[in-house]
């Protein structure tokens, strides 16, 4: 999905150091492969085993290639002091835990309540639905799945723990569907899709990873460095637009200040500030990539020239000069 742009982004320098965060069943590692000169790296990671087994395949086959079974947050350890070239994050599902029932994400098929990337790690949503509060239930499907009806939905889904009719992920769709209103069954979704994608975010604490994982990203990027990111909610997007724009505007004086005092220096620099959408043949072949958006960012240079673009002012925010202190 956005895949040229996305690659074409991440191999700015051929003999660079890349990063794919979010391996998957590499499409875009072996994108970057075929583009790296042989003297380039690429460093892979995904949570889940499956997906790292896939990768296991691909580095016997090719040197520049390494894969590590390691969570993004954990970036910095598993790139172990290297600074890099590029980062790549592609978030979400890959097609095979959507598709496979066993993995526990689907609501088409019937498979186990587990919903972990990494099945080795964490509770699964089966345990944890045995040990939260409707309160707490209501909050996490209203905020992780913009659902107007959480309320309803963490009393249904909660009733029917109790009463033993949630077995399976299947059992789990038929309940969310029931406990919304007529009207609000029908449209172009699932009606279980944003109580799904609310319970995936919290099983795997997806939002924390994000968050730790830009940040380990951007230290880690050399001058010049590029951050890509690949989001496909709101939620995810939103992480990744307000973390880039802390650093390419990180100024926190009052705006009434006529000059700046924080003396907080940009260090990144947007590349694709307005998100880039999937095409309408990428539509055709794949309609999960309706709510793809891909944003791009550049570490400034150590001269700070990068990070001073929109007010010319080397060593200042994009709005004031700092004072000195
Ligand atoms: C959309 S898929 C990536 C597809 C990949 N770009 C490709 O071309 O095949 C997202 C992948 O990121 C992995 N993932 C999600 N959150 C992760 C995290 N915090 N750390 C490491 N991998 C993660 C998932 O397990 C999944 O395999």
């Amino acid at each position: 999905m956005l895949a040229q742009p996305f690659v074409a982004a991440l191999c700015h320098r051929p003999d660079g150091v890349v990063v794919d965060a979010t391996f998957g069943r590499g499409g875009h590692s072996r994108m970057v492969l075929d583009r790296l000169a042989p003297n380039g790296r690429l460093i892979a990671l995904d949570r889940d085993p499956q997906a790292v087994a896939c990768g296991e395949r691909l580095q016997w086959q090719d040197a520049r290639f390494q894969i590590h079974h390691a969570a993004f947050s954990d970036l910095e350890r598993v790139c172990g002091g290297t600074m890099v070239d590029a980062v790549g994050f592609d978030f979400g599902l890959s097609s095979p835990q959507l598709d496979e029932a066993e993995r526990g994400f689907s609501f088409s098929a019937a498979g186990p309540l587990d919903m972990r990337m990494n099945p080795q790690q964490g509770a699964s949503l089966a345990a944890k639905l045995g040990k939260v509060s409707h309160h707490r239930l209501t909050q996490i499907i209203r905020d992780y799945g913009e659902e107007r009806y959480a309320g309803r939905i963490a009393r249904a889904i909660l009733a029917a723990r109790k009463e033993g009719r949630l077995a399976t992920t299947g059992d789990l769709a038929e309940v969310i569907t029931k406990a919304l209103p007529g009207r609000a069954r029908h449209g172009d979704h699932h009606p279980a899709t944003r109580t799904f994608q609310a319970l995936r975010i919290w099983v795997n604490d997806e939002y924390r990873q994000i968050d730790d994982g830009l940040a380990a990203a951007i230290r880690l990027l050399k001058p010049g460095g590029v951050l890509a990111a690949i989001s496909f909610h709101s939620g995810e997007d939103a992480r990744v637009r307000d973390t880039i724009e802390s650093h390419v505007h990180p100024c926190i004086c009052p705006p009434q200040l006529p000059v700046c005092g924080c003396g907080r220096v940009a260090d990144m620099r947007w590349l694709q500030k307005k998100p880039l959408r999937a095409d309408g043949d990428e539509l055709a072949r794949n309609p999960r990539a309706r709510s793809a958006r891909l944003r791009i960012a550049v570490k400034c240079d150590d001269d700070g020239t990068a990070g001073h673009h929109q007010c010319g002012q080397p060593g200042a925010c994009a709005s004031k000069q700092p004072t000195g202190r």
